[in-house]
This record gives structure tokens, C-alpha cells and sequence, in this order.
């Protein structure tokens, strides 16, 4: 009997945050297998020039093709603000950003047309957010929050200190005309480790939108449309096989990746890239 591989999707990340979408992937897309980049030497890449982030970007995206990726996730919001279509256009496989998915999502949820975006300070200035919401007739405003991913890297996501910061940060953001907005995007790999903490903190009504889950439905769609089917041999294999690749220490990705995948990382090797 001839074994047909499950499909190969390269997942791409500036780091560990990555993960909150290589966890809705493999909870949707459990059909195929996963290699995930984490450019853990250079992050953060939310402070950085688009030209910046478009170079590491390209970088990334050629090494996880040239280990069998047959699709690229680029799962940084802030990678996806700036560069998104320089890494298409450098790579040979189709490639799949977070901010798109994180606007439809946001579109169909929103009845009073008002959306609040946050995110980093650099993908808040690209206001890609902004432009796909309003190709889709929704005013948004967006809100740069700096210090939660620190706070969520500290494992302080449910701390007295991130609670102070939410509430200043979603005050500012749900003020004037945008009192009645009934939808705040999550355009951060760590926000949906906050999810809790917003909740309890945004105005009552508010619907959250993680673009982590809303781009895990669109892969999902989309492998059921195009790359190859999983063999019944393979889909009896079950869970998908992970790998990491990562700029910096495997051993604090170990540690620190297991909160934001929720579960432990097995099979990370250090890559190092040349410029
Ligand atoms: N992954 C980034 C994002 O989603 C957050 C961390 C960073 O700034 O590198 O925007």
C-alpha cells in the first residue's frame, strides 16, 4: 500500500508567541505536520523597521521551505503588518498571514461596525488591521500595548501588574467614538494568553477576536480545499508531528514555549541564519 505524506505546513514566528497559533492549528488542522520557526535571537520584532522585519521575515520563510514546507503561516501580526507580501512574493508556496483572517472574523462579529485592534506599536503604526477592516466597512481604531508582551513572557498574563496595564491600555481604546465598539481584536501572538484578563476587563458585549483561532480555520479550510490528503494509514498516526527550529536557546524555548503551546516541546534543534 502506497503512503501518502500528510502535508507539511511551515509555521513562522519571531519567537515563542508563535505557538498560540501553532496550537489552534493543530486543534483545527490536525492533518498534517507542523515546522515551526522561532526567531528567538532577534525578537522582539514589534519595535523593529518594516525593512527589518521583512528581511528576517524572507529569511525564515526560504529556510522553512527548504525543509519540506508546503505552506507558510506566518503567525507575528507583526511580521504580517509589515511584510506580508514581500514574503509571498520571495517564496514558491502559497502563504498565509494573521491579519486577514483577524478582520473577517472581526467583521462578521461586529453589529455596531466599531472594531478596537491591539497589537504592537509596529503593527499598529503599518494600521494594516485598520485598512482590512475598512475594505470591509468597519471603522477601527488600534491601540499600541507595549508592555503586554513582556508581561506574558514573565508569566504574569493573570498578574495584579498586567490587570492595572489591561485596564489603563483598554480605557484609552474604548473611549470617544469608539465607546461603542462591540469587538477588540487580539493582533499579538500573547494576547491570547490575556484572553481571561480581557474579558473581565473589556466593556460588557464586547466579543473577542483571536486571530490566532480565526487564521487555524482558514488553514484548516484551506487544506481541505488543496494540498495533499492524509492517507488513512497516516490519519491513524493521530496527532500531527512537530518540529522546531529556533535563533537562540533551545532550552529556555523548551521552558517557555510549553505555556503559550500547552504542552510540552519535544524536538527543537538551533539553526543559525546567515544574513
Ligand atoms: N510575535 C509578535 C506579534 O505578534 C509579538 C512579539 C514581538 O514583538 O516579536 O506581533
Amino acid at each position: 500500500m502506497t503512503t501518502a505524506r500528510r502535508p507539511c505546513i511551515g509555521v513562522f514566528d519571531s519567537g515563542f508567541g508563535g505557538l498560540t497559533v501553532l496550537k489552534e492549528l493543530v486543534a483545527l488542522a490536525p492533518d498534517a505536520d507542523y515546522i515551526y520557526f522561532g526567531d528567538t535571537a532577534r525578537l522582539p520584532y514589534g519595535s523593529k523597521s518594516a525593512e527589518t522585519v521583512a528581511k528576517y521575515g524572507i529569511g525564515a520563510a526560504h529556510y522553512l521551505e527548504q525543509h519540506g514546507a508546503q505552506m507558510l503561516v506566518i503567525a507575528c501580526n507583526t511580521a504580517t503588518a509589515l511584510a506580508l507580501d514581500q514574503i509571498t512574493q520571495a517564496s514558491s508556496v502559497p502563504v498565509v498571514g494573521v491579519v486577514e483572517p483577524g478582520a473577517a472574523r472581526a467583521t462578521a462579529a461586529s453589529q455596531t461596525r466599531k472594531v478596537v485592534v491591539i497589537g504592537t506599536e509596529a503593527t499598529v503604526s503599518s494600521h494594516a488591521y485598520a485598512k482590512a477592516l475598512q475594505a470591509r466597512g468597519i471603522q477601527a481604531t488600534e491601540k499600541a500595548c507595549p508592555l503586554f508582551v513582556p508581561l506574558v513572557e514573565e508569566g504574569w498574563a493573570d498578574h495584579p501588574v498586567a490587570e492595572q496595564v489591561a485596564r489603563i491600555y483598554l480605557d484609552q481604546a474604548f473611549a470617544g467614538d469608539f465607546e461603542s465598539a462591540d469587538v477588540l481584536v487580539l493582533g499579538c501572538t500573547h494576547y491570547p494568553l490575556l484572553k481571561p484578563l480581557l474579558h473581565r476587563l473589556a466593556p460588557g458585549g464586547v466579543t473577542i477576536v483571536d486571530s490566532a483561532d480565526s487564521t487555524a480555520r482558514v488553514v484548516s479550510q484551506l487544506l481541505r480545499k488543496g494540498l495533499p490528503k492524509p492517507s488513512a494509514e497516516s490519519e491513524r498516526r493521530g496527532m500531527p508531528r512537530l518540529k522546531f527550529f529556533v535563533t537562540d536557546s533551545v532550552e529556555k524555548f523548551r521552558r517557555l514555549g510549553a505555556q503559550f503551546l500547552g504542552t510540552p516541546i519535544e524536538d527543537v534543534q538551533h539553526v543559525e541564519l546567515k544574513e
